[in-house]
């Protein structure tokens, strides 16, 4: 059976980073097809929409999609809205999952994994400026089955892992929607009695991951807070060079991508660490059952230092599966 990849590049180093992304894969040998797909702000000024209808029929007609990165603008463009939050939405992929491994700027082990709710939050594109100008409104969205999946996405994940889930949450200021959110949450916990489950404020959060990373194994929150505790994570082992992401449903494709933007300072200068794209192949790999494949792109990124040069960095990780190959297939 052969696995069809829709690439969508994007804006910016997305499209050096994808290329490099899918010369790794190929590498592989597996049974994978390839192809690519318009999709960003730069698609929008050349073709009025910034995810085409095309390019959905093509992600629905696939497997899975590696997307890079795309830029949005920090004002208002009338008929502009991220395509990686449409992509997120039209496949209902509800769990942006983010592992950040390494070793912290404190010398701690860290292993964790930010589960994050992907669909409502403070993302639920509801905003508005009251008529004076003087006052900007946005509606925080949380519902009962939006937060009950995450959750249970989250135990599954602590169950395959260290066993240890933290919820995070501010429900001692937003006492109805983080209140709904960690009532829910404690709710499904409740029927996962072998996981070691703790709740966190995500002020108290933030500063623990810097102080004592090692302490988490799966965090599960919302969109926003989700966002920048893996950021947080992301910068805690290394920054966002090789900080990858999978975003997934109940159905494929899922959308996989590494947690970097579009670096528009230096985009085209051929300068982008590719391994957070290729660590988000490897999220794509496992999903589609190449768990040896993934567990080989790893160990091959994991050995490689960024070469300053994308090119460089990817020819190296390369190298590394070649010496590994053939048992990185499969
Ligand atoms: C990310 C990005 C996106 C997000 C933006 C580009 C919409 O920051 O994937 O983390 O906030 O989800
Ligand atoms: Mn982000």
């Amino acid at each position: 059976m052969t696995h069809t990849i829709t690439l969508i590049p994007g804006d910016g180093i997305g499209q050096e980073v994808i290329p490099a992304a899918r010369d790794v894969l190929a590498a592989l040998d597996l049974p994978l097809t390839f192809q690519t797909a318009d999709a960003g702000f730069g698609t929008f000024e050349r073709r009025g929409s910034a995810l085409p209808d095309e390019t959905i029929a093509t992600c629905t007609a696939s497997d899975a999609i590696l997307f890079g990165a795309t830029s949005s603008p920090m004002h208002k463009v009338e008929g502009y809205r991220s395509p990686i939050l449409m992509l997120r939405r039209h496949f209902d992929l509800y769990a942006n999952l983010r592992p950040a491994v390494g070793v912290s700027p404190g010398g701690a082990p860290v292993d964790l994994l930010v589960v994050r709710e992907n669909t409502e939050g403070l993302y639920s594109g509801r905003e508005r400026v009251e008529d004076d100008g003087m006052t900007a409104i946005a509606e925080r969205v949380i519902t009962a089955q939006a937060s009950a999946r995450i959750v249970r996405t989250a135990c599954d994940w602590a169950r395959k892992r260290r066993g240890r889930l933290t919820i995070v949450h501010k429900a001692n200021v937003l006492k109805e929607t983080c209140g709904l959110f960690r009532q829910t949450a404690f709710a499904v916990t409740g029927d996962f009695h072998d996981l070691e489950i703790e709740e966190m404020l995500v002020d108290t959060a933030a500063m623990r991951l810097v102080m004592e990373p090692d302490r988490f194994d799966v965090i599960v929150t919302t969109n926003l807070f989700g966002d920048i505790l893996s950021d947080l994570a992301a910068g805690l082992t290394g920054g966002l060079g090789t900080a990858p992401s999978a975003n997934v449903g109940e159905q494929r494709p899922g959308v996989f991508e590494p947690v970097h933007g579009s670096a528009p300072d230096i985009a085209g200068q051929g300068k982008a660490d590719p391994r957070a794209a290729i660590l988000s192949a490897a999220m794509l790999l496992e999903d589609l059952g190449y768990a040896v494949a993934a567990r080989a792109l790893r160990e091959a990124c994991a050995a490689t230092r960024h070469a300053d040069h994308t090119a460089d960095t990817t020819a190296r990780v390369i190298d590394h599966l070649r010496q590994a190959l053939p048992t990185a297939r499969g």
